[in-house]
């Protein structure tokens, strides 16, 4: 039985702002994103030069529960990364809202909180390193929300130790495997202390033996108590999850989880 509290509120501080949040409490657990009739359309130039709308997200309402592993499956153009472009608000929603912690989105005043709370890696490592060298460019994160440089240190090497690459922290990344590189993009993730991280197919471009470590980081993380949304090809990797929501056409078409999907208990 699901049991439902009313919302209450509550006091959060983050950095050095405090918020009055709404809490809302499902089945003793809280949500940490909320998605109401959320609408993504992309403008793009059609055949005759003339602009036409795409609608890439068509009317989703989600709860992610803080704590949770949801994963994202679905069929190529159905809305995947949009969505989870628009929940670390790198897309401005076209129309519907999402809320972290309580936190809309398109406030611009919000959107580093937001942020440093919901954390992305994506499928190309090559694109997410900007620094030459491995340390660094974990750095960069919190050197770009102003973080004490000591807090940085202990920061970053924390980080580089969760993904099994402290030791190779003074290489250049160029020298990196494909499957070292992207456990460099999530040290940089992590390093910001997020409560959530949105990974789009982030095994995709790695061989079984980078997708194997990688997949073992996100269950690690995951156990710590990251809130993780996994966007992914594998249906493998999905099992993984507490919750598979299958996207089609800017749509969800199911929200369940893996025994109900696939019918087979683990
Ligand atoms: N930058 C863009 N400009 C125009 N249309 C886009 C852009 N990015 C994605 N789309 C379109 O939006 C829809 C959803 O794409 P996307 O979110 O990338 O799906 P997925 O990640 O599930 O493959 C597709 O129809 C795609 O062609
Ligand atoms: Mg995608």
């Amino acid at each position: 039985m699901l049991v439902t509290a009313p919302p209450f509120q509550m006091l959060v501080s983050i950095g050095k702002i405090r918020y009055n949040i709404q809490v809302m409490i499902q089945g003793g657990s809280m949500s940490i994103i909320s998605i109401d009739n959320l609408i993504f359309d992309y403008n793009r130039i059609g055949d005759d030069g003339v602009e036409v709308k795409q609608r890439a997200i068509d009317g989703v309402s989600l709860e992610l529960e803080a704590g949770s592993f949801v994963a994202i499956v679905g069929q190529n153009g159905s809305g995947k990364s949009t969505l989870a472009k628009c929940l670390n608000g790198l897309l401005v929603p076209t129309g519907g809202t999402i809320k972290v912690y309580g936190m809309d989105n398109r406030d611009d005043e919000r959107i580093w909180d937001i942020r440093s709370k919901v954390a992305m890696v994506f499928q190309n490592p090559d694109n997410q390193i900007v620094n030459s060298i491995v340390e660094d460019d974990v750095a960069f994160g919190p050197e770009n929300i102003g973080v004490e440089p000591s807090e940085i240190r202990i920061k970053v090497d924390e980080a580089l130790k969760k993904v099994g690459m402290y030791d190779l922290r003074n290489k250049g990344a160029h020298m990196l495997s494909g499957g070292q590189k992207q456990r460099v993009a999530i040290a940089g993730a992590v390093a910001m202390r997020p409560d959530c991280i949105i990974f789009d197919e982030p095994t995709a471009m790695l061989d079984p033996k980078g997708r194997k470590q990688v997949m073992e980081i996100i269950n690690e993380l995951h156990e710590q108590g990251i809130t993780v949304i996994l966007i992914t090809h594998f249906m493998q990797e999905a099992a993984e999850a507490d919750r598979i929501i299958v996207m089609q056409d800017g749509k969800i078409m199911s929200d369940s989880n893996p025994a109900e999907l696939f019918g087979n208990p683990r």
